[in-house]
């Protein structure tokens, strides 16, 4: 069987995961790890016996015998450099989203992939998430008919959104619903985004943080399919504890309707309360089983390596979502609907100082 030498750059919550879930691959013969935390990485180290692990993730770069690498670091300008060096080596890469801070740069990423012949994919998780998958394949059979519109209602909670605006100013269509999006797009390829709407909630997360505590992005698609995404960060301790997620496909002859609240497992504790565990997007390792996506997505991803294989995320569909959030948050500044695509001043301009002009 052929196995692989993978590097993880980044180690912290989902490289972390994306590390294990290597160690416990039969498809992996040496796992690489490079992460800066010195604690972290000895946290890793202990768990997953790495063949090396360093504070230096250009020796994951410079070392010949590794075939694949994950970016999982944050704050998320790192992911495009990182990905950049791995890519020029010649190896193939996992990207954790977003896939790079410009259209540009994602552009450069494609390009070197294409060139090289390399694996490259975009860490959408969601797509692995059995609930999502079953809408999916509720759209592809034709039950629903002709789909008219998609709604994906996703929030999580403030000291998990404070984790991620702390680091970054990016949007939470950028950070959020670009799950969402991805997964509207997928679903409803061949189809294409041609007009954005967004607005912005603000809320406690102003004063604090300075960005938006909802952002709510509307998608017309070339054949007038409506997508709506809501994506928030501001909801308050107890319930979800992580996340929670509504989503609603309607069609001409039926609807699918998922919930993933993960109001499904409860456990009260006199110290602690109720806490609702399993709630979190990428999933988490229950001893032998995982719950949730990201471990079958970092499983396919090595075997889309090892047999040549496609990847399920293609980057291209990454930056079509990327021209998305852009517009969105663009959108959201000017109050103005945004065609696609966007002209070259516009996308300078979505990436400019977010939320320049609040107050
Ligand atoms: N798909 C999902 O469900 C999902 C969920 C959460 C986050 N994400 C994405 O994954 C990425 C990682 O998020 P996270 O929550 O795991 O972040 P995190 O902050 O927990 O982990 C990032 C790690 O990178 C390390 N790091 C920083 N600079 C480094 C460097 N130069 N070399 C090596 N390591 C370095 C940090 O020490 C940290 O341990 C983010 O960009 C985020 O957008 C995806």
């Amino acid at each position: 069987m052929k196995q692989l030498n993978v590097g993880v750059i980044g180690t912290g919550w989902c490289g972390g995961i994306r590390a294990l879930a290597c160690a416990r691959s039969a498809l992996v013969d040496q796992l690489h790890l490079a992460e800066t935390d010195p604690d972290r990485l000895a946290e890793l180290v202990e768990a997953t016996s790495p063949t090396t692990a360093t504070a230096d993730w250009h020796e994951i770069i410079a070392n010949p015998a590794i075939d694949a690498v994950m970016v999982s670091t944050t704050p998320e300008h790192l992911h495009h450099p990182m990905a950049r060096a791995a890519l020029r080596a010649g190896k193939h890469v996992l990207l954790e989203k977003p896939i790079a801070l410009t259209l540009d740069e994602a552009d450069e990423l494609i390009r070197l992939a294409d060139d090289g012949g390399l694996k490259f994919t975009i860490g959408y998780s969601q797509r692995f998430n059995a609930k999502q998958a079953m809408v999916k394949r509720s759209i592809n059979e034709g039950v629903l008919g002709r789909v008219t519109s998609i709604l994906v209602s996703r929030h999580i909670t403030r000291s998990l959104g404070a984790k991620i605006s702390q680091r970054t100013k990016l949007s939470p269509a950028a950070m959020e619903a670009t799950h969402d999006l991805d997964f509207a797009f997928w679903c409803l390829e061949p189809r294409r985004p041609v007009r954005v709407y967004s607005q912005n909630a603000w809320g406690v997360r102003e004063a604090t943080l300075g960005v938006p505590d909802t952002q709510y992005v509307l998608v017309t698609m070339d054949d007038g399919v409506v997508v709506t995404i809501g994506a928030g960060m501001s909801l308050p301790p107890g319930y979800p504890n992580q996340s929670t997620t509504w989503i609603e496909v309607l069609g001409t002859e039926g609807a699918v309707i998922a919930d993933a609240s993960h109001r499904d497992i409860v456990v009260n504790t006199v110290a602690r309360g109720v806490q609702f565990p399993l709630s979190t997007m990428p999933g988490e390792f229950v001893d032998h089983v995982y719950a949730g996506p990201m471990e079958r997505e970092t499983t396919h991803f090595l075997e889309a390596v090892a047999h040549d294989r496609p990847v399920m995320v293609d980057p291209q569909l990454a930056r079509v979502t990327m021209e998305v959030y852009l517009a969105a948050d663009l959108s959201a500044e000017t109050n103005e609907v945004v065609s696609l695509p966007l002209t070259r001043d516009q996308a300078g301009l979505a990436l400019a100082e977010p939320y320049a002009n609040r107050g």
